[in-house]
């Protein structure tokens, strides 16, 4: 679209995700990703890809002269090491510099216009999105998502989620050994204390090992995280006063990850892997163990798994056991090309300043002390020339495509998590780090450019076509199955049930859910929530048959206006006509009903 001004392109469009596991899947085309999905979706692509164009283009079209200023603070109750052991590994002299095992500093930037009027704010904060635990089904953007829509609701007065001008982003950072969920690690079944370096409990194993809080739920601890890290953005963004003057740089590059060679020093060269994930990845973390009974810390194989991965998918060759030393192999990735590759060879880095601040994409997520080598490194590349000084490096993390964990090579050898899930073996940071100092160093240089990655046209969707739509005998698609009562008192909420069938037609800008509030002087009822709301939870129930329900949830907050409400609900269905798949909209409401502030006192 905008291809004929060259304006956006490769090195200056950086697509950072901020990270959730309660969101779509089947959109990344390397095999591993496409097991759980079924296969690739184009249902899940198609909207993310035309959500991110039409991001694009609002800020095309709503593009203005203005300020940026940076502001810093910290965070200190919203975050804790989740593999301690490793990062211990790491050598002390460096550990000292740092008061905590994790990075609580948030930075942000602030953008106004040449009136001083606000536009939007980016925040960089180290803490991983997964205060919704792995029982939650509702699509959610986790802790980071609802700092963004606190910000942007108070911004944008009156607007619906994703409407109205201001933008607030809430960017993930070096989060990759860093919990939210604060209590920390306990044995579910028993209350014990989680064994330190495996993170496995006495009856039970790795499954019964998990963090929770601050919150009593998952729900509570997204809110809790979600408006700390909101309230100190708002706080930053208020004083901010530190301007940024100076040029917009951009370098980017295509790097073969599996094939880098990097200089330790005179005499000693080591190189990356091809990728492999090692037997700790399946023991997943204490945000969510695996089902099986791995565990974290595994530096020797497990002849009962190992033998099942030889007979289903091959022994792993000794190369590439040599180099990942001491991972043992589950998954050797690398190896397994069909019918797509199992994980990216050709990923991307990418650097971008906007004049003392330097933004660096790191294609996953570093843990945090690979993150504070990484922005020393820059940091010393760029202060080389004198174009910059009192320079601030700010990772952002799942930058462009996914490659799992990168860990010091110290943290790597414990091989909890996030060393199993460094993919390129023990040298991954140091061959990031030289890539980085290049990138840096072309920033202020020239530019280079590097062989592009495979584009996949021959995706493999393995789900088939979803079976037509049907409804009960004499009810139609839309009806009501249990009404809302006629009057609620806050708080309390309110759900009913409907027929329904979603039928993969997520539209971005669209929703599946309304709550209306009746404004009697004009006879209209005017959108006062959607889906995106925090108040509300859309449950899609899959049946039998064909039939499926749909239950709305209004949690009535207390700020909710007395007046008259209803709910309504929109979906699609699918029927044949002779064998032409034909999609129609629907539409179902609840009853009118009234919401009254008669709040009992004590
Ligand atoms: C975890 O480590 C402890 C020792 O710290 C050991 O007793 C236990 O067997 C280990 N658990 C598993 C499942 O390997
Ligand atoms: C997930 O959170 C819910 C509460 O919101 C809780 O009941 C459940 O035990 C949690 N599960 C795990 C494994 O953390
Ligand atoms: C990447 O490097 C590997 C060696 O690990 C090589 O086999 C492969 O051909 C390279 N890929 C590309 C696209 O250059
Ligand atoms: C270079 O690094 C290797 C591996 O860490 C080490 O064994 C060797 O002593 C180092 N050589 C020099 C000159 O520092
Ligand atoms: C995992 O389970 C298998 C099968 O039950 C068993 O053979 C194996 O020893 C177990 N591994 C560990 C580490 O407990
Ligand atoms: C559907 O409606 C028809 C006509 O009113 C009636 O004869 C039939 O019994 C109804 N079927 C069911 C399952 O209620
Ligand atoms: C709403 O408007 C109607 C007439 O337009 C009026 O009779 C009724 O009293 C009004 N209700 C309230 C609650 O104001
Ligand atoms: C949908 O609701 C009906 C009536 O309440 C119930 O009989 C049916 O089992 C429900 N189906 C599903 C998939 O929940």
């Amino acid at each position: 679209r905008y291809s004929e001004l060259y304006l956006y392109r490769q090195d200056n469009v950086i697509l950072s995700g901020t990270h959730t596991h309660s969101g779509l899947a089947g959109y990344f085309q390397y095999t591993l990703f496409m097991i759980t999905s079924k296969g690739y979706l184009k249902s899940s692509t198609q909207p993310i890809v035309r959500g991110i164009v039409k991001s694009i283009d609002v800020a095309h079209n709503n593009m203005k002269p203005g300020r940026i200023f940076l502001n810093k603070g910290e965070i200190v109750d919203s975050s804790l090491n989740r593999s301690p052991h490793s990062y211990m590994n790491n050598p002390k002299e460096e550990r000292e510099r740092y008061k905590s095992n994790t990075d609580e500093q948030i930075v942000t930037l602030k953008f106004t216009d040449l009136d001083g009027d606000g536009m939007g704010i980016f925040s960089w904060f180290a803490v991983h999105p997964v205060s919704m635990n792995y029982t939650n089904r509702l699509v959610s953007s986790d802790n980071l998502g609802y700092a963004s829509y606190l910000f942007e609701q108070e911004k944008n007065i009156g607007s619906l989620p994703g409407e109205g001008p201001f933008v607030a982003a809430f960017a993930t950072s070096n989060s990759g050994d860093v919990s939210p969920n604060t209590r920390g690690p306990y044995c579910i079944n028993t209350g014990d204390k989680c064994d330190y370096l495996n993170s496995s409990c006495p009856v039970g194993g790795t499954k019964m090992c998990a963090a929770f809080g601050p919150g009593d739920d998952m729900f509570e601890s997204t809110r809790i995280i979600g408006e700390n890290i909101y309230r100190k953005a708002k706080e930053l963004y208020s004083k901010a006063e530190q301007e940024l003057h100076g040029s917009i740089h951009a370098a980017h590059q295509w790097v073969n990850m599996t094939d880098v060679t990097v200089q330790l020093n005179s005499t000693h060269n080591v190189k990356t892997c091809k990728p492999a994930l090692g037997h700790s990845f399946a023991a997943g973390t204490i945000d969510g163990g695996g089902d099986l009974n791995f565990t974290q810390g595994a530096v020797e194989g497990d002849p009962f798994w190992d033998g099942i991965r030889d007979s289903v998918l091959g022994t792993p060759s000794k190369d590439i056991q040599d180099c990942h030393d001491p991972k043992p192999i589950l998954f050797s990735t690398g190896e397994m090309n069909r019918p797509l590759p199992w994980h990216p060879a050709i990923v991307d880095v990418q650097i971008i300043t906007i004049g003392s601040v330097a933004i660096v994409a790191v294609p996953g997520e570093a843990t945090t002390m690979s993150g504070r080598r990484i922005r020393e490194a820059v940091k010393q590349e760029l202060e080389m020339h004198n174009s910059f000084t009192n320079t601030e490096v700010v990772i952002t993390g799942l930058c462009n495509i996914y490659t799992h964990y990168i860990t010091t090579f110290e943290e790597y050898q414990v091989q909890r998590y996030e060393g199993a899930s460094t993919i390129y073996g023990p040298h991954t940071l140091s061959a990031y780090i030289q890539h980085f100092r290049g990138l840096a160093k072309a920033i202020v240089e020239a530019r280079i450019s590097r062989p592009e990655p495979p584009f996949f046209t021959n995706v493999f969707p393995l789900l088939g076509e979803p079976p037509v739509d049907k409804v009960p005998e004499n009810t139609t698609f839309g009806q009501v199955l249990e009404q809302v009562d006629s009057l609620y008192k806050v708080v309390s909420h309110a759900g009913f049930n409907l027929v329904h069938k979603m039928d993969s037609l997520v539209l971005r800008g669209k929703t599946f859910i309304t709550v209306e509030r009746f404004h009697n002087s004009s006879g209209t009822w005017e959108v006062i929530h959607t889906d995106a709301s925090w108040e509300t939870r859309f449950h899609w129930i899959k049946g039998s048959g064909g039939q499926s329900n749909a239950t709305v949830e209004w949690h009535i907050p207390l700020s909710a206006a007395a007046g008259t409400y209803r709910i309504r609900h929109f979906g699609h269905y699918k029927k044949r006509v002779v064998i032409t798949p034909v999609i129609t909209a629907y539409e179902g409401a609840s009853d009118v009903f009234q919401v009254s502030k008669t709040l009992y006192s004590r």
